[in-house]
């Protein structure tokens, strides 16, 4: 009974001290980027993981989003087309704009379509949450206005998802065309190492 109580503690120590360990490192600071470490993340190559992420982007025209070109023909354009935006819309966990900020989709936004209008999105979304602080996703797609949801192109990636490719779905979660806001539900899939 005293032997077993002791083996029990003993195994209740090891547990924690291994919790522990596993949480420090999963919650320690930016990637080592040191060639090292790279060298280390090469051989695991063979182990690819799967991600789901789940978040909103916040978009407002004039404030993170402007229009920096256009062509002679663009006003008269009904598509818009050749009109340039560049963008720096917050990305959050939750769908109001105040809950907590998890990083940023950087990129421009090209009416890149005669037949429809549609944006043509070329970005990257910077993480600034603890865990992946300043890992990137590079994402490119098109995406008509009439469309209620888009599926866009993962198509690389760094730090914590060097190497990414996959999906991003999106989904119109707020739209306001008096003041230019709106906000985005997005669903990540992703494989990385
Ligand atoms: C992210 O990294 C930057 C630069 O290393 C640092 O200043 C910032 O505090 C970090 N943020 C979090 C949430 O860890
Ligand atoms: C859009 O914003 C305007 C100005 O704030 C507001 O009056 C209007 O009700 C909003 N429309 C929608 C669909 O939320």
């Amino acid at each position: 009974m005293h032997k077993n109580t002791t083996k029990e503690i003993k195994m209740t120590i090891f547990v924690v001290f291994w919790t522990i360990m596993i949480v420090a490192t999963a919650t320690s600071n930016p990637i080592d980027q040191s060639p090292k470490a790279v060298g280390k993340w090469a051989e695991s190559l063979r182990r690819e993981k799967l991600t789901k992420l789940h978040f909103f982007c916040h978009h407002l025209h004039g404030a993170t989003a402007v229009s920096i070109a256009k062509a002679p023909t663009t006003d008269a354009s009904p598509t818009l087309f050749g009109l340039l935006d560049t963008r720096d819309d917050p990305v959050t966990v939750g769908p109001e704009k105040s809950s907590e900020r998890v990083g940023y989709a950087q990129g421009i936004s090209a009416a890149a379509s005669l037949q429809e209008i549609s944006s043509f999105d070329p970005f990257t979304i910077l993480f600034t949450n603890r865990e992946f602080n300043g890992s990137t996703l590079a994402v490119m797609g098109s995406c008509p206005l009439s469309s209620p949801a888009c599926e866009a192109a993962v198509i690389g990636g760094s730090g914590f998802f060097r190497l990414a490719r996959g999906v991003l779905t999106t989904k119109a979660y707020y739209l306001n065309f008096t003041t230019g806001a709106a906000s985005v539900e997005i669903n990540a899939m992703l494989l990385h190492y």
